[in-house]
């Protein structure tokens, strides 16, 4: 009903910024499959430590930073990985600029971190002889996110922390996913709780829901196939396939609680062998 209605206002451009007070936030749907101890309430309660995380303190070092304490194990697990070479990272949402040094200080000296932010004011965060450089325009804009690439693109690692609407997020992963991320790169996705609350979803599928499908296309190679098609040495055995663009360069797709990351690397055909 929620979706219908959604569905409805976004069709008539009525759903724009501020949800309707008739309408309310997406609820949590589950399988009956799920049995009743899974679904059960149980109490959760609030850390009592800071994370242990060097990162962590380089935030905690820096007053104009904003993020969630549990991202921070969750950087560390997908981009130390980076952390040996000189990178470029692209961050969507530059607010007080702090988040840009703090990624300055964690990844290689010779990394260029590049911030986009539609507010003017963010130009101030520019630190260009340390090769972190602000460009202004919206997340929402291709044709501006295909000026940044050209500028300093592809990119090892992007990081969308920007206005955090879903048609933003949408579109921005739709612009820079191909052209935009290297073979190899990341991309992540971050404040995802938002998707659930009503004032930030502005498009029929929000971020989480094409994050879902990509966990299906990942299986795109499967679909109308049988194992003898990827069996090794086997006569009926495909040695190409016709699979969309995201299928062929997917590595992974992780969720976190609000994070979603998602492994870019030219992919080939699934092989089964039978010793
Ligand atoms: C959550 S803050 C970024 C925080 C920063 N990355 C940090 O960790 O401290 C979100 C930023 O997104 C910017 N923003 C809002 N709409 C945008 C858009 N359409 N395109 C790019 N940036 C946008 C806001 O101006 C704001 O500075």
């Amino acid at each position: 009903m929620r979706k219908l209605l959604n569905k409805l206002l976004i069709k008539f451009g009525l759903l724009i910024t501020k949800a309707p007070t008739f309408l309310t936030d997406k609820s949590l749907e589950t399988s009956d499959a799920f049995p009743a101890e899974l679904t059960e309430k149980v109490t959760v309660v609030q850390a009592s430590d800071a994370p242990k995380n060097p990162l962590f303190d380089a935030f905690s070092a820096d007053t104009n930073v904003h993020k969630w304490h549990h991202y921070f194990d969750i950087y560390t697990r997908h981009f130390d990985q980076y952390r040996d070479r000189p990178i470029k990272m692209l961050e969507i949402g530059v607010f007080r600029g702090g988040s840009l040094r703090m990624w300055k200080d964690y990844f290689h000296p010779e990394s260029t971190i590049v911030g986009i932010d539609i507010d003017k004011t963010c130009k101030d965060h520019e630190i260009a002889d340390r090769n972190v450089f602000v460009r202004i325009g919206s997340q929402a804009d291709p044709g501006f996110l295909a000026e940044v690439n050209r500028e300093f693109g592809p990119f090892d690692v992007i990081l969308d922390d920007g206005s955090h609407k879903t048609h933003h997020q949408n579109i921005s992963f739709g612009a820079l996913f191909r052209s935009a991320l290297k073979d190899g790169g990341c991309y992540m996705v971050e404040d995802l709780h938002t998707n659930y609350w009503l004032k930030h979803v502005d498009s029929e599928d929000t971020f989480i829901d094409l994050a879902k499908q990509m966990v299906d296309m990942l299986h795109e190679p499967y679909i109308d196939r049988k194992e003898t098609d990827f069996r090794h040495g086997h006569p009926e055995a495909v040695t190409q396939l016709e699979l969309s663009y995201l299928a062929a360069n997917l590595a992974c797709i992780v969720f976190y609680d609000s994070i979603v990351v998602i492994d870019k690397k030219t992919q080939h055909l699934p092989k089964a062998e039978l010793r």
